[in-house]
């Protein structure tokens, strides 16, 4: 992951750079066979632009469970009407309910992005001052804060153990 800052003198609008664009398209090319990609992490949608627009037969589901950069993907990718679709929900969940047409290709590219880090004012970064709240799904009942305010230390312990692989978190 990387950011390109643009128009530094202007609005500073952080975009995300989507990595290994070349070998991402390579990888999981359709050539021009019809194909349907599911782009599980879909964020501001720089990958599923990228197969998009280079892959005319390709139709493309993109899941995310942040609705506020869903909506920017959604607009950058209008312009290829029915052939793109969203979908506001986290990734396991989706395969467990899936019944649809088969899936040809699968893209993961896990983590945050850039947004996350510099525009969605969610404690992400310790670059500025924000409140922690840390959540991809706004609607989730917990946030950060309110995890290591009140947790007690054994079970912060125990989720930096086994999330964070941190085998020193005691
Ligand atoms: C690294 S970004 C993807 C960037 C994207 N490939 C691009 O080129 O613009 C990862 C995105 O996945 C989303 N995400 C992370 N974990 C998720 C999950 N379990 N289910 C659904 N979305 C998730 C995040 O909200 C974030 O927008």
């Amino acid at each position: 992951m990387s950011s390109v800052p643009r128009g530094w003198d202007c609005d500073m609008e952080y975009v995300h750079y989507s990595v290994m664009q070349k070998e991402v398209l390579s990888f999981l090319n359709p050539e021009d066979r019809p194909a349907l990609l599911v782009d599980c992490t879909l964020g501001e949608g720089g990958h599923s632009n990228l197969f998009l627009q280079k892959y005319p037969n390709l139709r493309v589901i993109g899941l995310d469970r942040d609705k506020r950069i869903m909506e920017k993907a959604k607009n950058r990718l209008a312009p290829y009407g029915d052939r793109f679709e969203a979908r506001n929900i986290w990734f396991d969940r989706f395969w467990q309910e899936y019944d649809g047409p088969q899936v040809d290709y699968v893209l993961f590219d896990l983590g945050i992005s850039v947004f996350h880090y510099e525009e969605s004012g969610r404690g992400f970064s310790f670059k500025r001052n924000e409140k922690l709240d840390m959540r991809l799904d706004m609607d989730a009942a917990l946030d950060a804060s309110q995890v290591v305010n009140t947790y007690d230390e054994k079970s912060l312990a125990d989720i930096i153990f086994n999330y964070g692989e941190e085998r020193y978190s005691r």
